[in-house]
Order: C-alpha cells, then sequence, then structure tokens
C-alpha cells in the first residue's frame, strides 16, 4: 500500500481553519490529522469536540483524531458524535488500556493508540490484535513544528515486524518532526500513515508541499 500523508491543522492557519481543510482536500489528501491537547497530558492546549464537529460539515475527509489528553475515556463519546472516524488515545494515558480500545471499537469508530518516543513497543503486546492503528511519535507530543527524533526509527522497523505477524491490517502512522528530509526514512521504516503538520501548514501551497512530501518519500 501506497504511503499517506495527514496533514495536521496544528499549523493550519485557525482563522480560516475550514478553507484550509477543504483545500488539502481538494488538493487529495485522504486523512485529516487533528490534535487535541488539555494543558495536563502535554504542556500545550488546542482544540476540542466543538470546533471538529464544525470542520465535519465542511470536510469528507477521515477524521484521525490523535488525543493528548488526561482520562479519554470521558470524552470518547463527544468525540464520535463530533465526527471522528479514528481516535487514537496514548498508552501512558491509562491504566486500563485495554478496556479503553473495547471502549473506542464499541462505539463504531477504528482505534488507535499512541506511544510516546520513551515509550517501548512492548506495551503493545496484548492489545495489538485489538487495534486498527498503532502511531509513533517521533517528536514529544506538544507541538508543531520540532525536530524529528532519529531514534524512533528502529521502533518503527521492529514494530512493522511484530504487525505483519500479529495482526497485518494494523496500520503505522508516524508523527512528528517530518519534512522532505525526515519523510524517506520513516516511509523505509515501515510507516503506513505520516503525519505532517509545519511541512504543510506553514508553506504557502500546502497541497504543492504534500505532493514534495510524496516525492521525497519514494
Ligand atoms: C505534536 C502533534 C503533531 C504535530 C506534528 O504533538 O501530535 O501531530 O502537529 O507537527 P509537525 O509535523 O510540525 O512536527
Ligand atoms: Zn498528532
Amino acid at each position: 500500500m501506497p504511503i499517506k500523508i495527514a496533514p495536521s491543522i496544528l499549523s493550519a492557519d485557525f482563522t480560516k481553519l475550514g478553507e484550509e481543510v477543504k483545500r488539502v482536500e481538494a488538493g487529495g489528501a485522504e486523512i485529516l490529522h487533528i490534535d487535541v491537547m488539555d494543558g495536563h497530558f502535554v504542556p500545550n492546549m488546542t482544540i476540542g469536540p466543538p470546533v471538529i464537529k464544525a470542520l465535519r460539515k465542511v470536510s469528507s475527509m477521515k477524521f484521525d483524531v490523535h488525543l493528548m489528553i488526561e482520562r479519554p475515556e470521558l470524552y470518547l463519546e463527544e468525540f464520535v458524535n463530533a465526527g471522528a472516524d479514528i481516535i487514537t488515545v496514548h498508552a501512558e494515558a491509562s491504566i486500563h488500556l485495554h478496556r479503553l480500545i473495547q471502549q473506542i471499537k464499541s462505539m463504531g469508530v477504528k482505534a488507535g493508540l499512541a506511544l510516546n518516543p520513551a515509550t517501548p513497543i512492548e506495551v503493545l503486546t496484548y492489545v495489538l490484535q485489538d487495534l486498527d492503528m498503532v502511531l509513533l511519535m517521533s517528536v514529544n507530543p506538544g507541538f508543531g513544528g520540532q525536530q524529528f527524533i532519529q531514534g524512533v526509527l528502529p521502533k518503527i522497523v521492529a514494530l512493522s515486524t511484530i504487525i505483519a505477524q500479529v495482526n497485518p491490517g494494523c496500520l503505522i502512522e508516524v508523527d512528528g518532526g517530518i519534512n522532505t528530509d525526515t519523510i524517506s526514512l520513516v516511509s523505509r521504516a515501515g510507516a503506513d500513515i505520516i503525519v505532517a503538520g509545519a511541512a504543510v501548514f506553514t508553506k504557502p501551497d500546502p497541497v504543492l508541499a504534500i505532493k514534495e512530501l510524496l516525492a521525497a518519500a519514494e
């Protein structure tokens, strides 16, 4: 399967968010990465269900909602009702991961699990078979525009080997620090979906920026 770029709206111009989203969709993007931060799990705050609900009215892209929040179980229903297609929670944010993943799936959306750069993939051992996606963070979550952490590359390689054996339908998403220099490293390591924020939305032409990223990935 060819890799897909999921543009992250974190670096978009929030004064014209609807237009920014429509623009990348018209340019061929199929997945929109939406970063939700609560100021507790990560030292930054972004947006929540009302903004996702508003975007849902102007876009039919798959909404890939990355929850960087504590107590995610309290808000799942709101995010589903707002229009999420994939909900990704952080392994570090729950002591009841199995239950949390089942809760997401029971709501009829796809379930993703995100791992911070320092979190070993062993945490996936008993839940990988239930997941639709694993998100490997290649920066410490909280901010756009950070530098790619090279140390995550062997983690992507190791995870893709395990996924091929345990749950071949499960996708690997990599998030943070992706640009035309780093994208080939993660695509070669085994990423299926690659998130790009600053490398798309700080560029004068985000659609062209996505095409350049795809070209650099090959
Ligand atoms: C970081 C977020 C990312 C962020 C990536 O905490 O999870 O999705 O938007 O931004 P870039 O691509 O600029 O590193
Ligand atoms: Zn993200």
